[in-house]
């Protein structure tokens, strides 16, 4: 590794590990648990969350509960199209986790999917399949992928939900606010770490959609890589689904109760317990 390589490397860590405290901080006001929105375009309705700090929104619908389960779901991500790169992971952390990347190239919507089993820059992953929904779309102001993902609930060393569709997810989603990737017309492309990352809780017993098969209805092609809607979307990012935390009062089942810069509830509800799921998060989870 060369001096000027090193000397980049020290940057950006400095950079991290000033920043991530400060966008912990900056979202201490919100209760990070996931809400049901519409989307105004599809009327596709998630379960999701506004990052009023970060400016993207995640969603997620699954299918109703089956025997033997199903392995999809639909998911909507919304960043401002001035981004370099967002990226999303269903598994909640970077390691070992099914993970998504984001970003436009001219007005497609270049999508992937990639795992890595440690800090260092993720592979691209064969086995899901994409779909990409027809109110996806690139504009002046944001990229909106909205896409089915089949053989999306299991993959290599892990899950949703541990198997079990009923449980809890933890989602997290990360943002590279102005550097591009290397090569943004390669799905595959390279990219350096992103600025900032942040989580929810995803309660999966309210993420079955008795509509999903009219959903996959409106599904518009199998690419991974779609040309966008010249159409601008319609107010495509739900409003903010901030709720004040009360500090005295006791989290409800699978709410947020510690993690770095977390000044909410730290107290889980009678017959839940609070425990750690990373630095960022812990969850008040079944005793
Ligand atoms: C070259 C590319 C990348 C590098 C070098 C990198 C490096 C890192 C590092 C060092 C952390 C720990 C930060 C901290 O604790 O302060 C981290 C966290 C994280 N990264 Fe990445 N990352 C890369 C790309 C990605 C991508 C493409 C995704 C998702 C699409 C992703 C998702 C996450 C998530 C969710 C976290 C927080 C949760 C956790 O610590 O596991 N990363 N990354």
């Amino acid at each position: 590794m060369s001096l000027d390589r090193r000397g980049e490397t020290q940057y950006l860590y400095t950079y991290k590990r000033i920043w991530t405290p400060i966008f912990a901080c900056a979202s201490v006001a919100v209760a990070q648990t996931a809400s049901a929105y519409c989307d105004s375009t599809s009327g596709i309705c998630y379960q999701g969350y506004s990052d009023p700090v970060m400016n993207m929104t995640i969603g997620l619908v699954f299918p109703p509960l089956s025997t033997p389960p199903s392995d999809e779901y639909m998911v909507q991500m919304v960043a401002p199209a001035s981004f370099g790169w967002s990226g999303l992971s269903v598994g909640g952390t970077m390691a070992d986790s099914l993970l998504f990347t984001l970003w436009p190239y001219n007005d497609q919507i270049m999508l992937g999917t990639r795992w890595t089993s440690g800090y260092v820059l993720p592979d691209p992953y064969a086995g899901p399949k994409i779909t990409l929904l027809p109110d996806s779309t690139v504009n002046s102001t944001h990229i909106k992928a909205s896409f089915r993902c089949q053989n999306c609930t299991v993959w290599q060393d892990g899950s949703i939900g541990g198997g079990d569709l009923n449980s809890f997810q933890l989602i997290a989603y990360v943002a590279s606010y102005t550097t591009k990737v290397a090569d943004p017309s390669n799905i595959d492309s390279s990219m350096q770490e992103h600025d900032a990352f942040n989580f929810f809780g995803l309660d999966l017993t309210t993420v079955h959609d008795s509509s999903y098969n009219s959903y996959i209805g409106s599904s518009a092609s199998s690419s991974t890589v779609a040309p966008s809607s010249t159409t601008p979307a319609s107010s495509s990012a739900p409003p903010a689904t901030s709720t004040s935390a009360a500090p005295s009062a006791a989290q409800s089942a699978y709410g947020q109760c510690g993690g770095t810069g977390w000044t909410g509830p730290t107290a889980c509800a009678s017959g839940f317990t609070c425990t750690e799921l990373n630095d960022y998060y812990s969850q008040c989870t079944p005793s």
